[in-house]
């Protein structure tokens, strides 16, 4: 048995560690892995390294990826009829020839719905592969956690304790502004769990009258800073509902985010008199998927693994391995596909609004 491995979109804590268990399960079982450099350009490109218990020795906390990795998209994804159509490329041939060439019985792609929504289509194309959910956004659909989340949350919770000290210490209005594109997953738990007094998320559009009346309660109450978390694709009525954006588009058609936290200081400012805090911005950005991952985050990348590759030596193709509660579970590819994002229920929304 011969397993590809890939490793695309965003990068995160506990990628490595799942390498790791892929690699050690695999070889229990007498099974070969090929490693392919930089998500589905590898595939694309035949850019391989070898994976095996050497190359795996070592890298347990480490974040980022050893195997590289990238935004390629073997697919045009073009709407039409407001239906978003993944029209094949010639790089589809490339994949599954180079597939062919390395004599590859099943793919383990890692990655969040972009990736997994490349294997998902090329399942009817030929290609078998089962998916592992890696996403600091959490937000892929059938499985309760991905890989990168719970260091993500770590993260940002402890960014928020340290923000608490000296927003309290300056009286301000300390506007923290975290990942979460379609999803709030971070913003929410992340601020209930560091005690944000104000979440900004995309699932509820929001307005800047709102948050000023907000603070104002909090002033009232005595309290003279508040901590307002808010998710880079927030989206503020006074926009229309649209997210604040950059120019860079990338091959899945997404545009890049960022900026909420700086519009939102200048709106909050225009409220200076009445609201007594100096509003300061803090973009927490590229420093939530980085460096080692928690405990929580190598067990759950280790347990994916380690099923993902028995999955695989059972014949298994066109799923993904989800953690659902206890149980790590095969979910359909297409469903994940289908059915992401994930968005944050209403109940945990409503449950960290308590805190406000
Ligand atoms: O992978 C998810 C994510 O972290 C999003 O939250 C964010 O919008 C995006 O990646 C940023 O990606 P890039 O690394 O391409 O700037």
């Amino acid at each position: 048995m011969r397993i590809g491995v890939l490793t695309g979109g965003g990068d995160s804590p506990g990628i490595n560690a799942c390498l790791r268990a892929i690699v050690r399960r695999a070889h229990e079982a007498g099974a070969e892995v090929i490693g392919f450099q930089d998500g589905w350009k590898g595939l694309v490109e035949d850019l391989t390294m070898p994976l095996g218990l050497k190359e795996v020795s070592g890298i347990l906390p480490q974040g980022g990826t050893i195997l590289g990795t990238s935004r390629t998209n073997p697919f045009n994804k073009v709407k039409k009829n407001g239906e978003t159509i993944w029209e094949p490329t010639d790089k589809v041939r490339k994949v599954l020839d180079t597939c062919a060439r390395h004599r590859i019985d099943c793919l383990i792609a890692i990655g969040g719905d972009d990736t997994l929504g490349v294997a998902a289509h090329l399942i009817p194309h030929g290609l078998r592969a089962v998916g592992i959910p890696q996403t600091i956004d959490n937000d892929l659909w059938g499985t309760d956690y991905s890989i990168g989340f719970p260091t993500a949350l770590s993260i940002v919770t402890e960014a928020l304790d340290r923000l608490h000290t000296t927003s309290h210490a300056h009286h301000r209005a300390m506007i923290v502004e975290v990942m979460g594109r379609d999803a709030g997953w971070i913003a929410v738990l992340g601020g209930m769990a560091g005690g944000a007094d104000v979440i900004l998320i995309p699932e509820r559009p929001f307005s800047v009258k709102d948050v000023v009346a907000r603070l104002k309660k909090r002033l009232e109450l005595g309290k003279r800073f508040s901590i307002i978390v808010v998710a880079e694709g927030a989206r503020p009525v006074e926009l229309g509902g649209k997210q604040v954006t950059q120019q860079e588009v990338d091959a899945f058609g997404h545009v890049q985010l960022g900026g909420i936290g700086y519009w939102l200081a200048a709106r909050l400012r225009e409220h200076k008199d009445e609201l007594e805090l100096t509003p300061r911005v803090t973009v927490l950005a590229y420093l939530q998927r980085g460096g080692i991952a928690t405990a929580f985050d190598r067990l759950l990348a280790t347990r994916l693994g380690v099923r993902a590759v028995e999955l695989a030596l059972e014949g298994n193709s066109g799923v993904m391995v989800g953690m659902q509660g206890e149980r790590v579970v095969p979910v359909p590819l297409e469903e994940v596909a289908a059915n992401s994002p994930r968005l944050v229920p209403d109940e945990l929304i409503e449950l960290a609004e308590i805190f406000y």
